[in-house]
């Protein structure tokens, strides 16, 4: 999911050096893009996405210390980090694993919302929803309870894909998506009862007790390190005999990663750990994939846990 965010200088000149040095960085000239943006950062000093290309730059160079210094820039440039130049010094060791820049994923999924489902379902082969159907069917059968659920909750509903796939096992659908670009594709389907723009975890915690007898996260939480706060809150909203379902990127080391494509891969372990530190009992983790990248299959988790 390539990101290309632009936020003018203000300067003309500047951006203008900007653009020239992004067709050079195209065309593979690394070392000349790089004198291009440096030459746009003196006339802009606090020109956020020169930094932040410039960074991606130095480290591709393999020059690790200035591409720290860049994305260091990048973010006391813009403190919301709409670039995501924080995700990157974790990348490199320079920070420690922490949790997502809000404005970031937004502003990642506002642009991308538009071709969004092209890009995912024809592209990279998506098939989060349809494996998390399949798994909470298998598990309502296995527990001879039927797989109808009055109100559901689709954490980062994106367009509504996994809504979709449920429509006919829910009653009520609220969905919850920090993207307002995500948000109106998902109000344009009419398969939700309601939708709010709002991070995940703040939105359950929203919610009273017991009101849901289904959450849902499809490829959602791989924006979230720390699944302790969703899967704890899910626990509270969720009914007695409620059912929560969701994917991760996986791994086979321990605890939280950001992969290469920033974003978080949780281990198996973690996933359980987490799972029972809220009380749930994990009724299903099945290693498959939710999607591909660059043609090779994306490991993954397809996880349901359900309450009492
Ligand atoms: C890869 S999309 C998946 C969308 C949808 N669930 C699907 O299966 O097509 C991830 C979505 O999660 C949303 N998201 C990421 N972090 C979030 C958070 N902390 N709270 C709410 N939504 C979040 C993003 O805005 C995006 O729409």
């Amino acid at each position: 999911m390539a990101t290309r965010l632009f936020f003018s200088s203000g300067d003309l000149i500047a951006d203008r050096r900007f653009e020239f040095a992004r067709d050079l960085q195209l065309k593979g000239d690394l070392v000349a893009a790089a004198d291009l943006l440096t030459q746009a950062i003196e006339l802009a000093p606090q020109f956020t996405s020169a930094w932040f290309t410039l960074g991606k730059i130095r480290d591709e160079l393999g020059q690790r210390d200035e591409a720290i210094v860049a994305f260091r820039q990048a973010c006391s440039a813009d403190p919301e980090d709409r670039h995501g130049a924080s995700l990157c010094l974790m990348r490199l060791g320079a920070v420690p694993l922490s949790a997502m820049p809000q404005a970031y994923v937004q502003s990642l999924f506002d642009q991308y919302a538009p071709r969004f489902e092209a890009a995912l379902l024809g592209g990279l082969g998506y098939r989060g929803p349809a494996l998390l159907f399949k798994a909470v069917l298998a598990v309502r059968l296995a527990a001879s309870k039927p797989a109808f659920f009055k109100r559901a909750i689709d954490l980062g509903c994106g367009t509504g894909l996994a809504a979709a796939a449920f429509a006919k096992q829910v009653d009520h659908f609220i969905g919850i998506d920090l993207s307002p670009g995500m948000i109106e594709q998902a109000r344009a389907t009419g398969l939700y009862a309601g939708l709010e723009v709002d991070d995940m975890v703040q939105g359950l915690r929203g919610k009273p007790d017991a009101v849901a007898e289904l959450i849902l996260a499809a490829d959602a939480v791989i924006y979230v390190a720390d699944l302790a706060p969703v899967v704890g809150e899910a626990a509270r909203v969720l009914v007695a005999g409620g059912v929560l379902a969701f994917t991760v990127e996986t791994h086979g080391g321990e605890g939280v990663r950001l992969g290469e494509g920033l974003r978080y891969a949780h281990s198996a372990a973690y996933v359980r750990a987490s799972v029972e530190a809220a009380g749930l009992k994990l009724a299903h983790c099945e290693e498959a994939s939710v999607r591909n990248e660059a043609n090779v299959p994306v490991r993954s988790l397809v996880v349901v846990a359900t309450k009492g």
